[in-house]
């Protein structure tokens, strides 16, 4: 695939032109922009300014409404919820976990659900926003089906993806931040453009049979089996049904009906720590806990032992200095 590299601030800025020339309230673009280089940094591109075209493209056709008033109802000491207006999932999920935050930060718990939303791009900003400030932040929303419930032939849930930041002392946060399914689609595609297999057991074809030809892929499969599966339903119910919103199969798709308004819903949860345990003991104990498994010896095959998020905080720190690497086509598009 041919690529090229180029500085954060001149790819958020291309990605900010394109959204706001759309119609979106320069604010949000900024937000936006902001989410989409946090996980381009990562070398998660999943989730970066490849994007960007699929939201203007969204604006255009009405799906998502380019001047939102997000507004927040504060339930209970510790609750909340955020009304999206149908804006842009990135600016809706910010706002939502800086609400969480504030309330942990006040009564060591904070839990906003976010409804009338859209696609809120990789969950890690999020988490990591709550970690940066010793908190615990917790993030999940669901996606239109794509997966099967195990056991199932045809898929009913979404790639539901569920993420934690936790803050050490002196070391980076923890993140986990991963999609319930066993691989991201994208990743079968990209099996598939380069004429190569896949591993039994990503995907099922129509009838539910497990196949290796990415052509033959109709559906993905939760990770886990039984287990991938039911966290998958969790994250649907957290986002899903708390939030007042739909569930597995009437969940509005994102690369169809683009008129729509998708009405996605996302959970949000930060917790402090210190309402626990003395806040420098936690932050310590995080540090031992991750020195020792940097200790751990490697098994045959691996180089290393690494702690969730931290192979994208290393392509984070090469990137902040070298460049984003991104595919030609998606420079191509931004710059025209
Ligand atoms: N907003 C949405 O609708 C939506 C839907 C699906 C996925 N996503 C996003 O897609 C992104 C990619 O998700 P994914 O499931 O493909 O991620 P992934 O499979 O690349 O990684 C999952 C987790 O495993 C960790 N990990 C990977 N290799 C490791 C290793 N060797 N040692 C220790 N930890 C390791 C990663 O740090 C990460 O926390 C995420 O940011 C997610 O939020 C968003």
């Amino acid at each position: 695939m041919s690529t090229v590299t180029i500085k954060q601030e001149d790819a958020k800025q291309l990605a900010i032109n394109k959204l706001v020339a759309a119609g979106l309230v320069e604010e949000h673009a900024e937000k936006v922009a902001e989410v989409l280089i946090h996980a381009d940094l990562r070398n998660v591109n999943s989730h970066g300014v490849l994007r960007t075209e699929h939201y203007v493209n969204r604006i255009k056709a009405g799906g998502i409404n380019p001047t939102a008033n997000i507004s927040f109802n504060q339930t209970g000491t510790v609750t909340g919820v955020v009304d999206g207006d149908d804006g842009l999932g990135h600016v809706i999920g910010d706002i939502a976990m800086d609400h969480a935050i504030q309330m942990a930060k006040e009564n060591g718990v904070g839990m906003v659900t976010a409804m009338n939303s859209s696609h809120c791009g990789a969950l890690s900003y999020f988490v990591q926003k709550a970690a940066e400030s010793n908190l615990i932040g917790i993030a999940m929303t669901h996606t239109d089906k794509i997966v099967v419930p195990f056991g199932g032939k045809t898929s009913f849930l979404g790639t539901n993806p569920i993420a934690y930041g936790i803050p050490a002392k002196t070391h980076k946060p923890f993140i986990l931040d991963m999609a319930t399914s066993t691989v991201a689609l994208g990743k079968v595609l990209q099996h598939k453009e380069e004429g190569k297999s896949i591993p039994e057991g990503w995907g099922v074809d129509a009838e539910g049979k497990a196949v290796t030809n990415p052509a033959e892929v109709v559906s993905l499969t939760p990770f886990g089996g039984p287990k991938g599966y039911g966290l998958s339903l969790i994250v649907d119910v957290f986002s899903g049904l708390l939030a007042g919103a739909a569930f597995g199969p009437h969940i509005g798709k994102m690369y169809d009906d683009l008129d729509k308004k998708r009405k996605l819903g996302h959970y949000f949860c930060a917790i402090n720590p210190a309402n626990f345990n003395d806040l420098e003991t936690f932050l310590t104990n995080m540090d031992q806990m991750i020195d020792e498994l940097h200790d751990s010896e490697p098994a045959p095959g691996f180089t290393k032992v690494y702690i969730p998020g931290e192979i994208e905080q290393l392509n984070e720190e090469n990137n902040r200095k070298n460049g984003i690497t991104i595919a030609s086509s998606v420079y191509d598009y931004l710059t025209n």
